[in-house]
């Protein structure tokens, strides 16, 4: 049995574990970081720090631990704006621009300290028609069984709470798996880059 509650502060680790063990691709990604916290701080940390009132969990009831989680914001270019002010700047002391590493030759560790770096923005033409976004990551045992949806249920009535029109995610192009999950949901492919895919669902009023 599983609880979905809002996340809180002391869930931050159990949200970068998940982070990490379903960052391939959504498939366990440890292997691949020498830095176990570099992903989180990317696609974790701070959706728990900036927009906590649209961070839900899964909690299993038998041993207490965080299975599974959504995070959101309804607005992602203010989110932006907020990150390149408080978030980064901090983590860019930490890890510094490979820069001078060509591209070709970055480990993934280095990949994902350029994106602390330049951090990717959302283009003018989604956020138009769907300027929220999110993320969603169950670990194996949870998946399968309902619970995503009810993550995505959950996460969505809050961002249509407050008043976005729709919501953009993005998906690496080899994650088949989640793709059929968010087009079952209504997701619509909105474009297509080489390694990851755009979609967008609009939020209708209730
Ligand atoms: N194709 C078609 N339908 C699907 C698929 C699929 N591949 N996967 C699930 N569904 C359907 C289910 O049949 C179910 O239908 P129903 O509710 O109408 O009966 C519905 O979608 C909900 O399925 P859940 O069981 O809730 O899905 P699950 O709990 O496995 O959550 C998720 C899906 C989030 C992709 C989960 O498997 C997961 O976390 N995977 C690993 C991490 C991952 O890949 N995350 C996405 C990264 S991209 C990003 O965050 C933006």
């Amino acid at each position: 049995m599983f609880t979905l509650r809002p996340a809180r502060e002391t869930d931050r680790a159990a949200l970068y574990r998940i982070c990490l063990e379903t960052g391939a691709s959504g498939q366990d990604a440890t292997h691949l970081y020498t830095d176990p916290l570099i992903l989180g701080h990317v696609y974790a940390g701070p959706y728990l720090t900036h927009a906590p009132g649209f961070a839900f969990v899964l909690e299993d009831q038998g041993s207490g631990e965080v299975t599974g989680y959504v995070l959101g914001v309804p607005d992602t270019a203010a989110f932006e704006a907020t990150l390149d002010r408080e978030w980064w700047p901090p983590l860019r002391e930490l890890y510094p621009d490979p820069a001078g590493v060509p591209r070709a030759d970055r480990t993934p560790d280095e990949r994902i300290a350029h994106l602390i770096h330049w951090p990717p923005r959302a283009p003018q033409a989604v956020l138009t028609g769907y300027p929220a976004h999110l993320h969603i990551d169950l670990l194996p045992a949870a998946q399968g069984g309902g619970r995503g949806r009810a993550l995505m249920t959950t996460l969505l009535d809050a961002l249509r709470g407050a008043g976005a029109r729709g919501v953009h995610l993005g998906v690496g192009e080899s994650n088949t798996r989640a793709q059929g999950f968010y087009q079952h949901l209504g997701f619509r492919e909105l474009s297509r880059a080489p390694g990851a895919v755009t979609y967008g669902l609009t939020l209708t009023a209730p």
